[in-house]
C-alpha cells in the first residue's frame, strides 16, 4: 500500500484534536509553531490559548510592548522567541503592510522561523507541500527506510526533505505534515510498541533488528556550567521594602528579563572565597561595608548548551545603598513580581 494511504488511515483513526489543527489563520499557525518550538503540547496549548485571546491580530502583538509580551511568555523558557515573534510581528506590519507572508521563502524570512516552522506554516496555512521535519519525522523515517545518516545535520535534512517531497499529498500537505508529526509523536516512539504499527511489514530497522540503533545521532557538546551569584539586597523607606534589579541587556541568555545584580563565575566558590567575594563586591558596587548575608540554597536551569547553577545573597540593610550598579531600578516586591523574569528567579521569589 503507497505510503500515504497507510500513514493517513492511521492518522484518521489516532490523529490529535488539537485548536490549532484545522484552522488557516496564519497567524495564529504561526504563534502555536513558535510556542511549540521547545515545549510539550500540554504546556503549549494553555499558552497558545493565551495569546490568541491577548493578541487576536498581528497587528495587536506588533503594538505591545516587549515587556507586556515577555510577561505573557513567562515560564516557556527560550525567551529569544517572545523576542522574535514580537519583531517578527513588527516587521509584518511595517514591511508587509500587515499581511502575513504566504511563501514559503517570504515565511523563512521571519525572525525565529526556521525551515520545520516555516513548512509547517506553508503547508497549514496555505497548503504549500514543504514536508516538516523534526526529531520525530527523523525517527519514523530513519527506521522505516534504514537511514543510518547522523540526523539534525544538513545532509540529513536534504536526504529526508527529497524523500518526503515525495511522498507528500500534493492535494493535502497540511493533512499529510500533521499525520507525519503524530505518528512520530504517539506511534514510533523512541521505545515504539511495532506490533500496532501499521508500517511493521515494510520497516528495514524492524525487518533487521535495528529499531533502537535508528536513528543514528550526531554526538553532542556536553553542556558548559555557569555559576551566577545573585545580590537580593532590600532595605526599607517609609514602611516599605525595596530592592534593586536591572534588565539584561548582553547578547546572552535572558536578554530583556529582570533579575538582580549578579557575579557570575565559570566555577564554584568555596564559602571562603564566595565570602570574600560578596565583601568584595558589596565594597566594589554598593559602596557598603562588610554586610551580613543569608545564602539561598542553589537553584539548577537546564538549558540546551548551559547549566545555570544560581545561589541568591540575601541582605536586609539598614537604609538604601548610597551608591548602586549603573541601569537598575529600586523596586517593591509587588514590582518584582510584575515584570518579566527568568523563571529561575520566579521561583526563588514564589519561595520568599
Ligand atoms: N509540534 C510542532 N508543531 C506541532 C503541531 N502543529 N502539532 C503538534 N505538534 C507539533
Amino acid at each position: 500500500m503507497a505510503f500515504w494511504t497507510k500513514l493517513e488511515a492511521w492518522y484518521n483513526d489516532y490523529g490529535r484534536t488539537l485548536p490549532w489543527r484545522g484552522i488557516d489563520n496564519p497567524y495564529y499557525i504561526w504563534l502555536s509553531e513558535i510556542i511549540l518550538q521547545q515545549t510539550r503540547i500540554e504546556q503549549g496549548r494553555d499558552y497558545y490559548l493565551r495569546f490568541i485571546e491577548t493578541f487576536p491580530t498581528v497587528a495587536d502583538l506588533a503594538t505591545a510592548s516587549e515587556e507586556q509580551v515577555l510577561r505573557l511568555w513567562q515560564g516557556l523558557g527560550y525567551y529569544s522567541r517572545a523576542r522574535n515573534l514580537h519583531a517578527a510581528a513588527q516587521y509584518i506590519m511595517d514591511e508587509c503592510g500587515g499581511r502575513f507572508p504566504d511563501t514559503y521563502d517570504g515565511i523563512l524570512r521571519l525572525k525565529g522561523v526556521g525551515r520545520y516552522t516555516a513548512a509547517a506554516i506553508a503547508s497549514f496555512a496555505y497548503r504549500l507541500p514543504h514536508p516538516v521535519i523534526d526529531g520525530n519525522v527523523y525517527r519514523f523515517i530513519s527506521r522505516l527506510r534504514g537511514i543510518a545518516t547522523p540526523i539534525a545535520t544538513d545532509a540529513a535534512y536534504r536526504e529526508f526533505e527529497s524523500l518526503l517531497t515525495q511522498l507528500i499529498d500534493r492535494e493535502r500537505p497540511d493533512r499529510f505534515n500533521a499525520a507525519l508529526m503524530d505518528f512520530g509523536a504517539l506511534q514510533c516512539r523512541p521505545q515504539p510498541d511495532c506490533t500496532a504499527c501499521p508500517f511493521a511489514d515494510e520497516c528495514e530497522a524492524l525487518r533487521t533488528g535495528r529499531v533502537d540503533m535508528l536513528p543514528v545521532k550526531a554526538p553532542k557538546a556536553k553542556p558548559k556550567d555557569r555559576w551566577f551569584y545573585y545580590f537580593d539586597l532590600r532595605w526599607r523607606k517609609e514602611g516599605v521594602q525595596y530592592g534593586w534589579m536591572h534588565r539584561r541587556t548582553d547578547n546572552d541568555i535572558w536578554r530583556g528579563l529582570f533579575e538582580f545584580d549578579l557575579m557570575e563565575t565559570s566555577q564554584e566558590l568555596s564559602p571562603d572565597d564566595l565570602n570574600t567575594a560578596i565583601q568584595h563586591f558589596a565594597q566594589e558596587a554598593y559602596h557598603l561595608s562588610p554586610i551580613t548575608f543569608h545564602l539561598s540554597p542553589p537553584y539548577l536551569h537546564q538549558l540546551t548548551h548551559r547549566t545555570i547553577h544560581a545561589r541568591f545573597i540575601q541582605a536586609e540593610l539598614p537604609q538604601e545603598p548610597v551608591s548602586h550598579p549603573a541601569d537598575g531600578m529600586a523596586m517593591t516586591a509587588r514590582q518584582m513580581n510584575s515584570v518579566p523574569v527568568p523563571r529561575l528567579i520566579d521561583k526563588y521569589l514564589q519561595s520568599l
